[in-house]
């Protein structure tokens, strides 16, 4: 069998299940066809560098349930240089690659998209813990970072029985509120905020007063990273005390402080003790679930498969519980927000 060499790197954030796709890959493509996989070190910045590693199965051996990568990762953006591209480029080439499989979020996909016109023969795979890439239901990553947020709900709800306090928990999720709904909805969260519903910080409280006059001595706030106040001195004050100065090379923002300000606020404007945990990037380590474990293995098989099928420019995704293919540019070009029923589901319950 004369299989194929294929490049495969992780970039962006890291995530519980990058290993067991990385290990997909290389079984599938080694079993299935004959293929030869190079890993480059640190996402695009391996590629420019041209610092790769033989992956074969002796090295994937035991790591389905490892979390992080074995391949490591960085938000390197080969596009702020002007001769990124051809950097690239002449990495692929001079290492005899028929393609690349990008596993990574609307960054590392996006640059997958763009090396397109440069000749880069490319297959994307979603990986996020914030679930926001348009055209898959799911992102792998998302289900252990909803396990471990859900986790750490229950327990700071019985140290806030025992001290009659409001404690505010603040996740991550960028710009979508995914990982708050799912882990304040499972929680039993009196209050969710996200991104997607700007909040009123007086009605927060008055809801909050009113749970507790009704009998509830402690509440669980959770906040998600990029939850902000509607327009007004409130969310000028909240923007200026949560204000980060970095940005990465594809130009996001640092997040997070929020969930300090609002408890700050609550504390002041209720009279109730109010704490703040920033669970941060806890949820990005460890062990994958089971299902993040699944759900990327059969992303790994696919992507192989499209490479196979010349499927250049695709992204497998999650579709009504299949694996589909779809043009990496429809899943970046806008990010996926939360899906507002949700809300509708936990505004029947919180409080
Ligand atoms: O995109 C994943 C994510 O964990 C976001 O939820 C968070 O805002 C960001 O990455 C944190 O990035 P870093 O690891 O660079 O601090």
């Amino acid at each position: 069998m004369t299989g194929m060499r294929i490049g495969i790197l992780t970039g962006g954030g890291d995530c519980p299940g990058l290993n067991a796709v990385i290990r997909a890959v290389v079984l599938s493509a080694g079993r299935l066809h004959g293929d030869e996989i190079v890993g480059f070190v640190d996402g695009w910045r391996g590629v420019l560098d041209n610092k790769s590693v033989q992956l074969d199965e002796e090295r994937c051996r035991d790591i389905v349930q490892l979390g992080g990568t074995i391949l490591g990762t960085s938000r390197t953006n080969p596009f702020v240089s002007s001769d990124g591209p051809g950097q690239v480029v002449r990495t692929l080439t001079s290492n005899n690659l028929d393609a690349i499989i990008a596993i990574g979020g609307e960054d590392t996909l996006g640059v997958a998209d763009r090396l397109a016109a440069h000749g880069v023969k490319a297959v994307g795979i979603p990986k996020t813990i914030d679930n926001d890439l348009s055209e898959t239901e799911f992102t792998f990553g998302f289900d252990t970072a909803v396990q471990i947020a859900t986790d750490a709900v229950d327990r700071l709800r019985t140290t806030a029985e025992s001290h009659h306090r409001v404690i505010v928990c603040e996740v991550m999720g960028r710009h979508a509120g995914w990982i708050a709904a799912y882990a304040g909805i499972a929680g039993g969260a009196a209050e969710i905020l996200v991104p997607e519903i700007p909040f009123e910080v007086g009605e927060v409280c008055e809801r909050l007063e009113r749970r507790h006059a009704g009998g509830q001595f402690s509440s669980i706030v959770v906040v998600s990273e990029g939850a902000h106040p509607a327009e007004g001195p409130e969310a000028d004050e909240a923007r200026h005390a949560t204000a980060s100065e970095t940005v990465d090379a594809f130009g996001h923002a640092r997040l997070g402080g929020i969930g300090e300000w609002l408890a700050r606020q609550i504390e002041r404007r209720t009279g109730f003790e109010a704490r703040t945990t920033i669970l941060g990037h806890v949820q990005r380590g460890g062990t994958p679930t089971a299902r993040d474990r699944v759900l990327a293995t059969r992303f790994g098989v696919e992507a192989v498969a499209a490479v196979h099928d010349a499927d250049f420019g695709m992204m497998v995704a999650l579709r009504d519980g299949n694996i589909v293919r779809v043009p990496i540019s429809a899943a970046t070009r806008v990010p996926k927000t939360l899906d507002l029923t949700l809300m509708d589901v936990a505004a029947a319950l919180t409080g």
